[in-house]
């Protein structure tokens, strides 16, 4: 894919791996176009940060829908509204149902503090810590019905000093997530990445398990 992207983004936060993609498209390295960010938090940060960039943004908050699939399906028609190319998960705090994510085949990506399969969901660096695991990372992947799962597409591994603490972990692993979702995206646009029937073709190889990046 040559052609600039267009992106939806997703959070529910502070937004600083939104800002990383931001950053990455300002500075030239990432060719794309954020078409809309969309939160289920009002106070979400991130969209303070869309506010200031001039990018179209709003709040659908799922506490104002009866269920999920109702929720799912008013993102669907905001997003098909803009017809983008990814749907970019920034921190977005909410599982997305079967039929959302079917309909965006090859399309939805994710990025996890951790290095899935391992420790999906909250409080990954506290896990970590409490197992005395050696190493940690994040973990750029496509997204399926599960929590925090999908094939992966990339990842990057750091080394865990004993005593670490929480929160120079989520420095670091913070530092590795603005590198690693900005080049992704990168690769895609240039096609040196490509999603085909949920595989991920890097460089013409098939990557099972993902690519390991290196900062
Ligand atoms: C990031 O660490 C991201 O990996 C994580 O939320 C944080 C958002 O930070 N995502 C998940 O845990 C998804 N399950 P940010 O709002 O500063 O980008």
């Amino acid at each position: 894919m040559s052609k600039k992207l267009s992106l939806a983004v997703l959070l529910s936060g502070n937004g600083t791996n939104f800002q990383a993609i931001i950053d990455s498209i300002e500075n030239g390295r990432l060719k794309a176009a954020i078409k809309i960010v969309i939160s289920n938090n009002k106070d979400a940060f991130g969209l303070n940060r869309a506010k200031k960039h001039n990018i179209k943004n709003l709040c659908l908050n799922h506490k104002d829908f009866k269920n999920r699939k109702s929720y799912d399906q008013k993102l669907k028609e905001l997003i098909n509204q803009e017809s983008v190319d990814f749907i970019i998960l920034a921190g977005f705090m909410r599982i997305l149902g079967s039929e959302f994510v079917k309909n965006f085949p090859n399309k939805i990506i994710n990025i996890h503090p951790s290095l899935l399969p391992k420790y999906p969901g909250l409080n990954t660096h506290k896990k970590v810590i409490k197992n005395k695991d050696k190493e940690h990372g994040v973990t750029v992947h496509l997204v399926d019905e599960g929590l925090d799962s999908g094939p992966i597409i990339g990842y990057i591994k750091i080394k865990v000093n004993d005593n670490e603490k929480e929160n120079d972990l989520i420095n670091k692993i913070h530092k590795i997530e603005h590198f690693i979702y900005p080049e992704i995206l990168s690769e895609l646009q240039e096609g040196k990445i490509s999603i085909v029937d949920n595989k991920i073709i890097i460089d013409d190889v098939y990557h099972k398990d993902g690519k390991e990046y290196f900062i």
